[in-house]
């Protein structure tokens, strides 16, 4: 589970140490375009020494330069095959699949050489333009390392044309939502391809309850999680992208009935409560309790609240 992915700009040493206490499910040390170019070989220096260990299991990703730059080919040397070694690498500006399919060649070949087992290194991919939304298909079938899809909605904005400078914000004058298409279209392709489908930031950092509005739209359409750009946001992802105790009890509560009734009345379709259960009711009871159970909760004891 990635609810709360936290970017820390690798030129900082001081905001790297910070991280290490915080709760994100995810710390990814960037490397792209939080890091000045005139700062990008110290960065990469940092990284490669701070994937080494001190994570307390979270998952440890850099986010690389992407593949189009003079940077991505030793950003990824300096984070793989040093004495530590980060989880996964988050590429972004994803435009075609070949940029997932040179990322997974050159992993092969670093993993190779620095004994590790191929294909121990997971790939995120960064949609953030029209083009990369356009192949997202293609994309999210591009390896198998693929782990998630990640909306870069700031680069969108600026590729699409979307007239609002509030990254993660709704502009004024459109009645819908703006990120609508955008996170359906890389939802479904993550789900067709077992990904997890992950939101990007919300820049307003000290607007926690924006940054909730924005989180809770994106969980509500099916997101596992999203960017965090401040700890403020950390607590708020991690409980909006995690169901609730209610939701998890009910969910609970579908699979149990739905059980008995399958099996002791051979059943396919009977009344919980107010509802009709079925088949597809069990699906989504399942996906509920797997993402409880993912942070903390206990079936039986489903009143708490998770970690
Ligand atoms: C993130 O990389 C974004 O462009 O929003
Ligand atoms: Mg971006």
């Amino acid at each position: 589970m990635r609810r709360s992915c936290l970017a820390v700009p690798a030129s900082s040493e001081r905001f790297i140490a910070k991280a290490r206490g915080l709760a994100a499910d995810e710390v990814f040390l960037d490397l792209e375009d939080a890091v000045a170019p005139s700062a990008k070989e110290q960065a990469r220096a940092n990284a490669a020494v701070a994937v080494g260990g001190g994570w307390g299991g979270r998952v440890v990703a850099v986010r690389v330069n992407d593949a189009c730059t003079g940077w991505a080919h030793r950003d990824v040397l300096a984070v793989v095959s040093g004495a530590g070694r980060a989880d996964v690498i988050v590429l972004p500006k994803v435009t075609s699949p070949d940029h997932v399919v040179w990322l997974d060649l050159l992993l092969g070949q670093v993993e190779r050489e620095a004994g590790l087992p191929v294909g121990v290194t997971g790939i995120e991919a960064q949609i953030e333009d029209p083009r990369g939304l356009a192949a997202v298909n293609a994309i999210a079938a591009a390896s198998p390392r693929l782990e998630a899809l990640v909306f870069g909605p700031a680069d969108f904005m600026a590729s699409a044309g979307i007239r609002s400078l509030e990254v993660g914000g709704q502009p004024a004058g459109y009645a819908g939502d703006v990120y609508h298409y955008a996170l359906m279209r890389i939802l479904v392709a993550a789900r067709s391809h077992d990904l997890q489908a992950i939101d990007g930031p919300y820049l307003k950092v000290r607007d926690v309850e924006g940054f909730r509005r924005s989180a809770v739209s994106a969980a509500a359409l099916g997101f596992d999680g999203k960017w965090v750009l401040h700890p403020d946001q950390i607590e708020a992802a991690n409980e909006v992208f995690a169901p609730s105790p209610a939701e998890y009890s009910r969910a609970v509560a579908i699979l149990a009935a739905y059980s008995q009734a399958t099996t002791v009345q051979a059943r396919g379709a009977v009344m919980l409560g107010e509802e009709m259960i079925d088949e597809a009711s069990r699906k989504m009871a399942a996906a509920v309790v797997a993402r409880g159970n993912a942070v903390g909760f206990i079936p039986g004891q489903n009143t708490g609240t998770p970690e």
